[in-house]
C-alpha cells in the first residue's frame, strides 16, 4: 500500500552546485550524500514538510541518470512513493497491467529496496516505490 510522498528526485550534472543551492541559497536542511552503487547514482537528500528532495546524479559518469543528462541536460528525474510493501504493491500494480524496470526490487538509499514502474504506463513521469527497513514485513 502506498503511505506518502517519499521524495521528488532531480537530475543533476553537477552535484556540488546543486547541493549548495539547496543548501546555503535555498537554506534547505543538508542530510547527506550516499552512493547507490546497484543505480549507478549519487543521492543527496534534503528533508522538508515530510518529504525530502532527492538530487542524483550519475557515478562514475555512467548508469541510467548520465543518459538523462545526455539527453535533457538536468531537470525533474522521478517522484517516489513510499510502500509498506514493496513486494504487493509490485504484484497489485503489475495485475493492473503496470510495467516495472525491475522484476524484483532493488537496493535504493538509506536501506530502502526500490521499484520504478516504466513512465510509459503513467503519463511521461518515472514513479518509484520505495519500503523503508523499519516498514519490512
Ligand atoms: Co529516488
Amino acid at each position: 500500500m502506498i503511505i506518502g510522498l517519499d521524495h521528488v528526485a532531480i537530475a543533476v550534472p553537477d552535484l556540488e552546485k546543486a547541493i549548495k543551492r539547496f543548501a546555503e541559497d535555498f537554506g534547505i536542511e543538508y542530510k547527506g550524500c550516499e552512493s547507490v552503487v546497484d543505480a549507478k547514482t549519487q543521492t543527496a537528500f534534503f528533508p522538508i514538510s515530510g518529504t525530502q528532495i532527492e538530487l542524483v546524479h550519475p557515478l562514475n559518469g555512467e548508469g541510467p541518470v548520465q543518459g538523462y543528462l545526455d539527453k535533457k541536460g538536468g531537470g525533474l528525474h522521478h517522484i517516489c512513493f513510499q510502500t509498506d510493501d514493496v513486494e504487493a504493491d509490485m504484484k497489485r500494480l503489475t495485475e493492473k497491467g503496470y510495467i516495472f524496470l525491475s522484476d524484483a526490487p532493488k537496493p535504493g538509499a538509506h536501506n530502502t529496496r526500490v521499484a520504478f514502474i516504466h513512465p510509459k504506463c503513467t503519463d511521461g513521469v518515472l514513479i518509484e516505490i520505495a519500503q523503508h527497513p523499519d516498514e519490512q514485513h
